[in-house]
């Protein structure tokens, strides 16, 4: 192009526009000061759209999978996996959804064994579609978290040295903000956090800091409330509920529980130092370990396990240290083996955005590292609890009562220990005409059992729990008639 030849009139218009674009692109970025993201990632969500998942049952809603940097320092990604709402996605609000571990992932097992749309198919061959899907009610996000965890990655490995509590809400937050640059119509929508096991730490400790991170922020988050199963919330409450229900449902003779409730102060700093203690409550793990400890009276998986009996059990005694035992939160063996095999297939891989289906990243269901080398927990999040219900946000807590793990009775000895006053009093609530479970309404908590479920609360029972799901979307009691 010859530019002599060109009118003056033309570059006064160029001259126009290149002022009239600057100030709209500089006040773009004055929306997301400390969140910009330096490295290549599209912004743009387009990207991440999921389109060619291998096995994927049909379905008229979009879903998006994809890494999101939370620290481009240190080269630490999150992997996450959304799926729209299936209908009026944009009147729906946003639902986070985490499972514990610590060190396992929320794609295997919420995603793809609880409330996900496309659950893993028994022979790992492929997807089945999920008629009770959360996000029949929710767009729904689901999170692997920490690092290490999944698909999700660092490339600074003492990383590692730092997980815990807190790193891991640190991250999930930052996660979140990021996310929101990449879904844009998101950023102001009803927000909520769920989780089960030990996310019961994770989803009080993140909504307490987007609760103190919100003050006057332009980055507020509009968090309405949290929504816990089975969850891990206070050690001692927990501890006593374990060893009570373990006797209570005939798992350990009288002499063995006599024991512990002679010798046992979960309160103490060194509870385990006791020896008559230790060896009782080393007595119910064991008798634990026959059977499936996340539901009392279902088989165990036998088939091609390598490990003895209920291989998902792992029970890590720190004698050494302060630190409780922990027992990691896994459910179904079967089941485990059959989300590995699918994750780690290079077409599945590669729809997921995880690897370019050549270099694959090795997936499993819940990393034992995380869980053995777990520094930083938080005792109990009661006081969590009383900050976020003195703070109005909405609190539901349900409980499969077929659970040994973290059983209906460790929820309530932790709810009692809150002293709350009782709005509604005990009561079954229905669904499709049976009582479900019983529910009581505290001032700032809900609780609701679930009659014959375990640990994973919607692998057992996924209509009423979507039903539970819809309830505590909408603020409303349970109900409480046929
Ligand atoms: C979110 O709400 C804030 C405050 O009302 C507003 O300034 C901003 O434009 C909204 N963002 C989006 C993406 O709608
Ligand atoms: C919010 O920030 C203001 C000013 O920094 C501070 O005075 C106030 O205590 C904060 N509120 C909460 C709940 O943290
Ligand atoms: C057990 O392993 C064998 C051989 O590896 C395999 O053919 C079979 O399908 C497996 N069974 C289950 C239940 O996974
Ligand atoms: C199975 O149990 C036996 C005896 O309790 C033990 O010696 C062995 O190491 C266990 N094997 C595995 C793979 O855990
Ligand atoms: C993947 O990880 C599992 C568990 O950490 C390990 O046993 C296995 O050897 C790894 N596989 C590969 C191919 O690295
Ligand atoms: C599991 O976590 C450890 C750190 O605790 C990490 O070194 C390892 O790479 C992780 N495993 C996988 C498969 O990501």
């Amino acid at each position: 192009m010859d530019f002599t030849k060109t009118p003056f009139y033309v570059f006064v218009i160029i001259i126009v526009l290149l002022l009239y674009i600057e100030p709209i692109d500089s006040s773009r970025l004055k929306i997301k000061p400390s969140y910009i993201d330096n490295n290549e990632e599209n912004p743009s969500e387009n990207n991440h759209l999921v389109t060619n998942l291998p096995g994927q049952p049909d379905v008229n809603f979009r879903h998006y999978a994809g890494y999101v940097t939370v620290y481009q320092k240190n080269q630490r990604a999150l992997f996450y996996w959304f799926y729209e709402a299936s209908s009026l996605p944009d009147e729906k609000p946003l639902v986070l959804w985490l499972n514990g571990g610590p060190g396992c992932s929320s794609v295997g097992y919420g995603a793809t064994q609880e409330i996900g749309p496309f659950l893993v198919h028994t022979n790992g061959g492929g997807l089945k579609f999920n008629p009770f899907s959360w996000n029949k009610e929710a767009n729904m996000l689901f999170l692997e978290s920490p690092v290490g965890v999944g698909f999700s990655y660092t490339h600074t490995s003492t990383d590692f040295d730092n997980l815990g509590d807190e790193f891991t809400a640190n991250d999930a937050y930052e996660f979140i903000q990021k996310w929101f640059l990449k879904f844009p119509t998101y950023r102001n929508r009803t927000f909520y956090i769920a989780g089960e096991s030990y996310a019961g730490k994770y989803v009080p400790e993140l909504a307490e800091l987007i609760h103190d991170r919100n003050n006057g922020s332009s980055l507020y988050v509009d968090l309405k409330g949290i929504l816990m199963g089975n969850p891990e919330t206070s050690d001692p409450d927990d501890w006593r509920g374990l060893v009570d229900y373990a006797w209570s449902h005939a798992v350990v003779s009288d002499e063995t529980h006599k024991i512990i409730r002679d010798s046992c102060d979960f309160n103490s700093d060194n509870t385990w130092n006791n020896p008559d203690c230790s060896q009782a409550v080393d007595e119910v793990l064991k008798q634990y370990k026959e059977i499936d400890i996340y539901s009392l009276y279902t088989a165990v998986c036998i088939a091609n396990s390598t490990k003895n009996g209920s291989g998902s059990m792992e029970v890590m005694f720190k004698s050494t240290s302060k630190m409780m035992p922990r027992i990691m939160g896994g459910y179904d063996p079967c089941l485990d083996d059959y989300a590995r095999s699918y994750y780690n297939r290079p077409d599945v891989q590669k729809a997921l955005h995880v690897s370019d289906g050549v270099l694959l990243r090795n997936w499993s269901i819940c990393n034992l590292t995380i869980f053995s080398n777990w520094a930083d927990s938080k005792p109990s999040v009661l006081p969590i609890y009383k900050k976020l219900i003195s703070a109005g946000l909405r609190i539901w807590v349900y409980s499969g009562d077929t659970d040994g793990r973290v059983p209906v009775l460790s929820t309530r000895y932790s709810l009692n220990a809150l002293g709350l006053p009782i709005i509604k009093p005990w009561r079954p609530w229905y669904h499709e005409k049976q009582v479900s479970g019983w529910y009581q309404e505290y001032k700032g908590v809900t609780f609701a059992t679930f009659r014959g479920a375990g640990h994973a609360v919607p692998i057992f029972k996924p209509s009423s729990s979507l039903a539970l799901f819809t309830y505590f979307l909408q603020a409303q009691s349970l109900p409480s008639a046929r």
